[in-house]
């Protein structure tokens, strides 16, 4: 005998598709939830039977826990009394490139319907709004974009920088034009996981690390724990605007994969600038409009993230007070090679699109003198 379908009809419905596998959609999207909750001032224990809390007062329960499948938080009124509940709903389909994932609201007109109806009221000033915008693909784009890469979190994250395959070949070149040595002071703006700093500190350089990623900077930490340890090295969170440092205390200053998020640059630079020492280097490691859109940039970074043409990133160098400026658009492939990359992982490096190293020297001479740039394919100068 079929079975009457006793599932209320949602009250909203949104479906949206991300391109990872159920699985992975499921820890993303419930991870993303709890955060667009906790911005709202709540709290959501993400496993089976977790509660929803305001503060101390519990008022919802995960009532289904299904990993890849569904997840459902039940509502109640504080007082669990038997006004009708509202349940967020989340469904994970497997899709052909990725999963679809439906998002819905139950019972909430009907909460709004009944006396009192608290839940209803809830649902409608702040969770509603807070699920939407943060779903919204404005929302859901902006939410990603700080994961992967602006203010780096979660596991996926810590793997991705703690080895970044596709940061090496940058890496080696900004080496390669620095060519550090045991009397060079580094500060590494936007650390992440404390990679590049390993490498740089093999040339027996002290250097301090910043990031606003607090798990970025304990990663970092633990990437370089022996470093930290022999007193080479200070990984600190601290904003690129607002550098924890003392003025003029650097040799050199790197800035790389970083600089296309700052919404304003010339805060940065100037604080690169005042950070370093007089004939201090600067080197930023950036994408130029020629990567916007490639799989070097693609979305959700390409229409939130700032693009640089050369010359414009030249310029801003000047305006915050650099001099010796000049920018290359690097060739990585060599670098690539010699970071040892897999064939196919190196084959993304071939060309010049897209890329730009700054280089540029703050003027003054350094009390021990700074050893200038390396061989370079120099595009421009001043
Ligand atoms: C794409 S990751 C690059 C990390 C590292 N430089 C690398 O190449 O592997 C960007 C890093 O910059 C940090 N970041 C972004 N904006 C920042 C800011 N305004 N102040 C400090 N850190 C920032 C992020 O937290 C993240 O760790």
């Amino acid at each position: 005998m079929p079975v009457k379908d006793r599932t209320r009809a949602p009250d909203l419905l949104l479906r949206f598709s991300v391109d990872q596998p159920p699985d992975e959609a499921y820890r993303l999207v419930v991870r993303q939830l709890g955060d667009s909750l906790a911005r709202a001032g709540f709290g959501l224990e993400g496993h089976a039977g977790g509660t929803l809390k305001d503060g101390e007062s519990e008022f919802g329960i995960v009532s289904t826990w299904k990993p890849g499948h569904e997840l459902r938080v039940t509502v109640k009124p504080v007082d669990w009394t038997d006004s009708p509940d509202v349940s967020l709903r989340l469904r994970f389909e497997e899709a052909a490139r990725g999963s679809l994932v439906t998002l819905e609201i139950l019972g909430w007109k009907a909460s709004l319907r009944s006396a009192g109806g608290e839940i209803g009221d809830w649902a409608a000033v702040v969770l509603l709004p807070a699920i939407y915008r943060q779903f919204s693909p404005v929302g859901f784009g902006d939410w990603v974009m700080d994961q992967q890469a602006r203010r780096p979190s979660g596991e996926s994250a810590l793997a991705t920088y703690r080895d970044p395959t596709y940061h090496w070949p940058n890496f080696l070149l900004i080496l390669d034009r620095l060519h550090l040595t045991s009397s060079d002071r580094l500060v590494d703006v936007g650390c992440g996981g404390g990679a590049f700093l390993r490498k740089a500190l093999e040339s027996g350089c002290s250097a301090v690390g910043i990031d606003h990623s607090l798990e970025m900077v304990r990663l970092a930490q633990d990437v370089n724990r022996t470093a930290i340890e022999a007193g080479r090295l200070d990984v600190v969170a601290g904003s690129a605007d607002d550098l924890p440092v003392d003025s003029d205390s650097f040799t050199s200053c790197v800035c790389t994969g970083v600089f296309n998020f700052f919404p304003a640059p010339m805060g940065a630079l100037r604080e690169m600038f005042r950070a370093l020492a007089p004939g201090g280097r600067l080197a930023i490691f950036t994408d130029t409009a020629a990567a916007q859109g490639t799989p070097a940039a693609p979305e959700p970074f390409a229409s939130r993230c700032r693009f640089y043409e050369p010359n414009e990133l030249a310029e801003l160098a000047r305006k915050a007070g650099f001099a010796g400026v000049r920018v290359e658009e690097p060739d990585l492939e060599p670098y690539a090679k010699a970071a040892k990359l897999p064939a196919d992982v190196a084959a993304h490096f071939v060309g010049t699109g897209g890329a730009v190293l700054l280089l540029a020297a703050k003027p003054g001479s350094a009390r021990k003198k700074a050893p200038g740039f390396g061989e370079s394919r120099a595009t421009g100068g001043t």
